[in-house]
């Protein structure tokens, strides 16, 4: 593994063993023990987005294995002024051991990696929030004890996150439902990938349908980062897509619900539930930084 980029780079063992080091990291940091594999590293972290966790999560994980994160907002790099991304990545590559980039364009994510010589970890994009999944499938793994076999429903937007939930899901063996309306369905790429999962993946515009029998109900916003302007067209779109009492009933009794964060409470999700369901919300959003240090030691250590 040189670079972190999307799912469909990896292979199902290779993220069942970055879940397992990130459950090794989360134990040495529950247990106060310093481990600093990345002493004397740096670490880039382009947003062109905002963001609370990744960026919190990555910073502190970073400063954790012993290597000093660089917050660089694009508003103040000269990325933010036309600066193109090939030369923004020859010339990071000469003061940095590794890049984390959230931005818009998947290919920019793609472009970073191709142009410069450290590794590149995507920390979102309009196509994918693998970093956010790996904490997802932690997260279920730690509640659950296991992930093969389970059945992860996605309830929404056809988004970065349900296109990663698909991929990341599929490969470690989850089942996955995903209810949207039409106009709003996944990437077709992974759409094409999932027809390789026959009986695994299903995609409907049900929410009961999805999430009957159900082990993990997951949802995300109904309008993304860059999608502002669409927000009342959503709202309408989306308005019977809801996580909330009446949809738990039709997932297993024992479900979980997880949502990456952050929450439209009375959109996309009840109070009630959100509140029911916050011990596992809140292990998860925790869960981006050991998911991360698990990656970062991965790819630089
Ligand atoms: N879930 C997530 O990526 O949150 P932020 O946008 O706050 O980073
Ligand atoms: N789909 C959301 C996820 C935020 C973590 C967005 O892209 O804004």
């Amino acid at each position: 593994m040189k670079h972190f980029l999307k799912f469909l780079d990896m292979s199902g063992e290779e993220i069942t063993e970055l879940l397992d080091l990130a459950g090794e990291l989360k134990k040495k940091q529950k247990a106060g023990e310093v481990y600093q594999p990345l002493k004397g590293k740096s670490v880039a972290m382009i947003f062109r987005k905002s963001s609370t966790r990744t960026r919190v999560s990555f910073e502190v994980g970073i400063a954790q294995l012993g290597a000093t994160p660089l917050f660089l907002s694009s508003a103040d790099i000269q990325l933010g002024r036309g600066e193109s991304i090939a030369d923004t990545a020859r010339v990071l590559s000469r003061y940095v051991d590794g890049i984390m980039i959230r931005t818009f364009d998947q290919q920019e994510v793609e472009d970073l990696a191709q142009y410069g010589t450290v590794p590149v970890i995507n920390g979102l994009t309009d196509f994918s929030h693998p970093c956010q999944v790996m904490a997802d499938l932690q997260t279920i793994k730690e509640h659950k004890g296991r992930l093969n076999g389970l059945k992860l429903a996605f309830i929404g937007d056809g988004n970065n996150m349900a296109n990663a939930l698909i991929v990341g899901g599929l490969k470690v063996g989850l089942s996955v439902s995903i209810a949207c309306p039409k106009a709003y369905s996944p990437d077709p790429a992974v759409l094409e990938f999932a027809k390789g999962y026959p009986g695994k993946f299903t995609l409907t515009e049900d929410i009961f349908e999805a999430a009957a029998g159900a082990d993990v109900l997951y949802t995300d916003v109904w309008a993304s980062m860059g999608q502002e302007s669409e927000r009342e067209a959503r709202a309408k779109a989306f308005q019977a897509y809801q996580i909330n009492e009446a949809l738990m009933r039709a997932a297993k009794p024992d479900a979980m619900v997880l949502h990456c964060l952050p929450a439209h409470k009375g959109e996309e999700i009840s109070e009630g539930v959100f509140e029911a369901h916050a011990q596992e919300i809140f292990d998860e959003a925790e869960n981006r930084l050991h998911a991360q240090k698990a990656i970062l030691v991965k790819l630089m250590a």
